[in-house]
Parts: structure tokens; sequence; C-alpha cells
């Protein structure tokens, strides 16, 4: 699709599955459950946005913490793996821990003209040592979170909350995520979005295309320019 909107003012990214790879504790997953490490880690990040979905459609809420411990508390359950608390505060504590995905320090060095910001269902004590456990502290002017609405993505209320926030409509503000319900709800609300497609995934059948597709963040850059 040819992008023909405003100029982009800012870059706001997704931060599980774009910035910070999920499935990088299958590792310890891997230790603690012998083989039942990507299992684990699958159904635990499906049961996690699962929750979201459920509890926003009931208008209910429970931070990101929360939900990612019942998630995994449910995948271990599901998977029959048999685990004592010690074992799931590791499991947990890991997730302050997520790898960031190889190409993100290049991608974002590359991105310093935009002010950058992070919009994502973590909570604050979550993405604050995220961020920090990265090496990514002082690269985003906003670090916002679903946290103070208490609504999870797609809402458009979460979408409304970065364009409240950098003081810029929808149009000039390019959104990046690689969830493909993140990028289509983001697209959906008037972002100009790029969705980073690393397992080259079709798109979901709702109707609404993202503004770009790249494969990596490092795209980025070059179809910024274009
Ligand atoms: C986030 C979820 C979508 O970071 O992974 O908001």
């Amino acid at each position: 699709m040819t992008d023909t909107g405003p100029t982009i003012k800012a870059m706001v990214f997704d931060a599980y599955g774009t910035l910070f790879d999920v499935h990088s504790v299958i590792a310890l997953c891997n230790e603690l459950f012998p083989e039942q490490g990507p299992a684990l880690s699958h159904m635990w990040r499906a049961k996690q946005l699962e929750y979201t979905w459920l509890l926003s459609l009931m208008g209910r809420y429970e931070d990101f913490w929360h939900i990612t411990e019942k998630a995994l508390r449910f995948a271990c359950r599901a998977l029959k793996l048999p685990y004592d608390e010690a074992q799931q505060a590791q499991l947990l504590e890991a997730y302050l821990h997520l790898e960031p995905y190889p190409e993100v320090q290049q991608a974002l060095t590359g991105l310093t003209g935009y002010p950058l910001a992070i919009l994502s269902n973590g909570s604050p004590a979550m993405l604050e040592p995220l961020v920090s456990n990265a090496g990514l502290q002082g690269t985003f002017a906003h670090v916002i979170s679903v946290d103070e609405l208490k609504i999870y993505k797609p809402s458009p209320q979460v979408y409304r909350l970065a364009v409240d926030k950098l003081g810029l409509e929808a149009q000039a503000i390019g959104f990046v995520s690689s969830n493909s319900f993140d990028i289509i709800g983001a697209t959906a609300f008037g972002f100009r979005t790029f969705w980073v497609n690393r397992a080259a995934s079709p798109l979901d059948e709702l109707g609404v295309v993202p503004t770009t597709t790249i494969g990596k963040l490092t795209d980025l850059v070059e179809v910024l320019n274009r």
C-alpha cells in the first residue's frame, strides 16, 4: 500500500513480542521442565493475551503481572507440569529480563530523529525494569501503560492514550507492532502502522490492513525515508 499521509512526527512501539522476545523464557522453561520449554512458553503467551481480551470484554481488569502469573499457572496445569511457588517466581522474574530482539538497538539508534515511545499492556512495574534490564533506559520519551485506563489492547481507548500523551494527531504517529491483533487495532484506530511480520505469517481476515509490513525492525529506517 502506498503511504500518502502527513509527516510522521513520533514512533510508538509495542513491547512484548515486538521489542522484547517473550519466548526468550524458553531456555528457563526447558531447564525447569526438560523438553517442554517451547510448548509451555507458547501456551503461556497465548493464555496471557486471551485473558486480556476476556477480562476487557467482561469490563474487568487485573494488571498484566497478575494476568501473566495466572496464564502461567493455567499453562502448567494444562500441560501437566508440576511446579512449585519457587519455580513460578523464577519464571515470572524472567519476564522482567526478556531479551530484546537482536536488531532492537540498531533500529532504535536509526530512529533518533523521532521522539520514541512504548505503548504496552504491561504494567509500569513490569515495563520499567524490562526497559532498563535491556540497557534501553533513556531511549523512550514516554513509556505508556494501559494500566491507567484499566482496559487492554486493542481497545481504541488504549491507542487514544498515545495521542493524548504525545499531543499529536493519530496520522502523525507511526505505530510499530509484531502482534497482528495489535497492529490491526492500531490501524483501525487511525495510526500509520508498521507490522513487523518476522515469521511472514498471513494477516488476519478482519478487513484491516497495516499501512506497511516489514520483516524486521531495522527496515523501519528505510521505509520511513522513502
Ligand atoms: C503489549 C502486548 C501486546 O506489549 O504484548 O502491549
